[in-house]
This record gives structure tokens, sequence and C-alpha cells, in this order.
């Protein structure tokens, strides 16, 4: 059977959807439970964005074992040489180089001629295989680029050196039998001596990438790239679960296999959700929270006489429902650091004391401790190491006449308290309000939910915020969990505060 690669981007263009910002522990955590679901390769990131950017995939390439690690760069060799810096210390290094062939990107964006965008890959490409053994080439807007051009450029960077070639629709406007139809006239026509690997890379604008990404694979793609539970630019990348289970489960009609351990799927989607800010839609397929569920009687029953008249998944397949024991009170350090294991994370000696700490003081006030919490604890306890402003205390002072007053402070970069009181309508205005005046900011709450983290009337509050920069238009994420309402909401506004103040 064929293999199909995986390829994983949700730290690189997963990171590019609205208001997503993971600090270096949290992609080291997305990146090792990546390489326990099975992916291939890992796109760590775009290392000449950012020295935060560098740093993670610096990071990641030192501590990964199996998977390949990729870097982003344009045509430029000062991005190809940081990605080199980068990236030299992986077991096995990739670079990805990426320059546009359509005729809208190239007269608008990059002001180029078709001859001067072949030669820059050709220069390009050439010295990206000058540094790495493994050159991956993608000709963006691959899919709205006219056919022969998009094969001369294939072309180039396989001349060049590249060996594997990824065909992005980068705005997500193909669909299957177009995007297929691009593989396999590119497989029958491009002349190599070495083995030239296609790849897929889909957006979901028109809800079309995994089908799409499927289509690809069908005509001879033999990798594919998506991102966890379909995050990314815009509407969002293909949905790497989606494509693992339907490889999977209709193995007689794709007649491929993979690297993918079906059942780490559901951690690692609730670990990006978690860590990304956010939130798996309830129908969403593979880990959604309602995919198992049967809710018509009819269904119900059906069932019940035999799971294969309306379940083409199993639940514990994907990792849902494994009879997971709750841990409480009386958990010892071994069962606590076994179950931090069963759900993806790999902790140093440090954090997983810290995090012992943290759950004692949890199971003092919650029965049972569940995954759900557990996840939360962990990711607040990264948020809080990195966090240069950390909430310190808040007090509110209700009264049901009237204005509503808060008293919050935080601890800033030089370790100083400020303290700051406003008022305002409502309790969390109060706090908001007082929080923006100590962070010395005024931006758009553009989203505010609240919901119980587990069942249960002892169950935690999730607070999730978006924040708008009104200068910038940009926004920024934050999710608070707390027993109480009030302090997971200003958990939350704090974190979104911090990724706003740290951007600016
Ligand atoms: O969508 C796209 O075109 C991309 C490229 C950089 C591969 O993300
Ligand atoms: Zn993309």
């Amino acid at each position: 059977m064929r293999k199909i690669q995986f390829f994983d981007t949700t730290l690189r263009d997963g990171e590019q959807t609205p208001g997503v910002n993971f600090n270096t522990k949290e992609k080291i955590q997305i990146a090792l439970q990546l390489e326990k679901w099975g992916v291939d390769v890992i796109e760590a990131g775009f290392p000449i964005a950012s020295p935060g950017d560098f740093e993670a995939v610096q990071n990641i390439a030192r501590q990964v074992k199996t998977m390949t690690v990729t870097g982003l760069a344009r045509c430029q060799k000062k991005d190809i040489d940081r990605a080199y810096e980068a990236l030299k210390d992986a077991v096995d290094p990739q670079i990805h180089v990426f320059l546009a062939t359509s005729d809208v990107h190239m007269q608008y964006k990059l002001k180029m001629t078709r001859d001067e965008v072949l030669a820059s890959i050709k220069e390009h490409v050439s010295y990206a295989r000058s540094l790495f053994e493994k050159v991956q080439f993608s000709p963006e807007d691959a899919s709205r680029t006219e056919k022969g051009f998009l094969l001369e450029a294939v072309q180039t960077a396989i001349d060049a050196g590249a060996t594997i070639i990824n065909v992005p629709d980068t705005v997500g406007y193909s669909n299957p039998t177009e995007y297929g139809g691009i593989f396999k006239s590119l497989i029958a026509n491009i002349r190599s001596e070495r083995e030239i690997t296609f790849s897929s890379h889909c957006h979901d604008d028109l809800g079309m990438a995994t089908a799409n990404a499927l289509a690809a694979i069908e005509n001879g793609a033999n990798r594919v790239e998506g991102a966890i539970n379909g995050i990314g630019e815009r509407a969002g990348n293909t949905a790497l679960e989606e494509v693992a289970l339907a490889l999977a489960i209709r193995k007689d009609f794709y007649q491929c296999e993979s690297a993918i351990v079906l059942n780490e799927t559901k951690r690692t989607s609730e670990l990006v959700s978690r860590l990304s800010g956010i939130p798996v839609p309830k129908n969403k397929a593979i880990v959604g929270d309602n995919a198992y569920a049967h809710e018509s009687g009819i269904h119900q029953d059906g069932v019940l006489k035999n799971p294969e008249t309306y379940e083409i998944i199993t639940p514990t397949l994907v990792g849902v429902n494994q009879n997971s024991l709750p841990l409480g009170k009386l958990s010892g350090r071994h069962a606590f650091n076994a179950k931090l294991e069963e759900l993806g994370y790999q902790l140093n000696d440090a954090d997983s004391k810290e995090a012992f700490k943290r759950f004692k003081a949890l199971a003092d006030k919650k029965k049972q401790i569940t995954d759900k919490d557990l996840v939360a604890l962990l990711a607040d306890q990264y948020r809080e190491e990195t966090e240069k402003y950390k909430l310190a205390d808040v007090q509110v002072q209700y009264s049901s006449n009237g204005y509503q007053g808060a008293i919050v402070s935080i601890i800033d970069e030089e370790d100083e308290t400020k303290v700051a009181s406003r008022i305002g309508s409502g309790s969390i205005q109060a706090i908001y309000n007082t929080i923006d005046e100590l962070f010395q900011q005024d931006p758009e709450l553009t989203e505010y939910e609240i919901q119980a983290l587990t069942g249960g009337e002892d169950a935690q509050a999730e607070v999730r915020v978006t924040l708008l920069d009104k200068e910038t238009n940009e926004e920024y994420r934050g999710i608070g969990v707390d027993f109480d309402v009030l302090q997971a909401s200003a958990k939350a506004y704090v974190q979104a505060s911090n990724h706003l103040k740290q951007k600016n």
C-alpha cells in the first residue's frame, strides 16, 4: 500500500489564525504530541518572521526525534539562512521555500514578471539545496496559476534541487475534480531523475479543504499538509485528523496507509484547542463532542443492537472515552504523572513538580479532576510562566443599585505590583476597565464566552475573550479557567492583554 506522509503546519499556518499566538513552551508541547500522533513532518514556524519564531523552531528542531522538522522561507537568501540556523540541529531538517506563481500575485503583490519569478525560483531553490538535503518548494496560489506556467515553475524548482513539490490551494478556490487534475497533470509531465514527492496544501474557504486533499491523494500526492482541528489562515487548513480517519476508515477505497496513531487523535485535538484558544465545534467531524453522540430514538435503538448501524468510527479508535479514570484528592504523584503522560504531556522535573502542586490545590476544591481540568491547569501554568504581567488579585464591590467597582492588582515585568480601581455597569466591565487602566490600553472586547469546563455542580468556569486592537485591527485571545466566574474572566482578559502588549 502507498504510504501517505502527514505534514503538520499547526505551528505555522495554524498560528496564522487571527488571535492565535503560541509561546515557545506551548509550541514544544504541541510538537511532542504531534510526534506521538505519528506526524512525519512538522512545520515548526517561519524562522525569519520574529525572534520568537526562530527560537521555537530551533527548540523543536533540537527536541523532536522522529519527525522531519521544517521551517518556511520566502525566495530570499536571508530567509533561507535564518531557516538553516534554526533547523541545522534537527535529526532530519527540511526547508520549505515558496514563491507565488499566479498572475494576480505576480502582478500586484510581487510586481515581478514570469521570467523574474522563474529566475528567483532557480536561484533560491539552488541556494537552499546547497544548505539542505531536503528542499520543498511551493508555488503559492498554485490552483489559480496558469497551467503551463505552473508546470514551468515546478520544473524549474525540480531542476534546481527540490525533491518535494507542494501545490497550495492558497485561497481555497479549487474543487476536488480540478485540484486532483492539477496533480495528475504535473506528475505526468515533470521530468526528473530523482523521485519527487507531491504534497497537497488546501485552505477551507469553500469548505472543500479535506475533499481537495483526498482528491490530491487519489491523483498521486504522497504527502498531505494541514493543521489539527483545521485551524489556519482565514477559514483554515485541511483538518489533518479528518484525512487520517478518511484514509483509515476507507482503506478499501483509498488503498493508502499512514503512520498516524489514531487513538492519540482526540488528545492532540484537545491540546491544540486549549493552547490556541480556538474551541472545537461540537459537530466537528472526528473530534467534536457530538461526533459519537446518537440523539434520535431510532438511531439509539440501532446502535444498541449493533453499533455498525450508525457508527462508522468507534469513539475508542480516536481516543474518546477510553475509560480514563479521573484523579482525585488522594491520587499520588505516580498516578498524576501517568495521567499527564496519557494526555500527551512530557514535562521536565520542575514543571511536573509545579503542576502537581497546582493539582493538589485544585483537588482540595473539586472532587474529581477530569482530563479537561488537567489540560486547563497545565495551560494556566504555561500561561503564567510566560506572561510578563501577572494577575495578582481581584476585588469586586457589588451593588444591586448602581455601578459596580473593582480593584485589580497585577505584577509587572520588573516584579512591581500595580493596583488600580475603576467602576463599570457590571462587575465584569468594572474589572475589564481596571485592567485596561493597568495596561494603559483601550481595546474593543469583541467576544466574551463563558461555559462550564466539565459537568457537575463543582465544575470550573471557562471564559474566552477576544480583544481587538483598534489601531492595528489585530485580534488577541485569552482563556481563563477558575471556580469563580469573575476570576476566570479576569484571567482571560489579562492573558489577551499580555498578547496585545507583547505585539505592540
Ligand atoms: O497557503 C499557502 O499558499 C501557504 C504557502 C506558504 C505554502 O501557506
Ligand atoms: Zn497556507
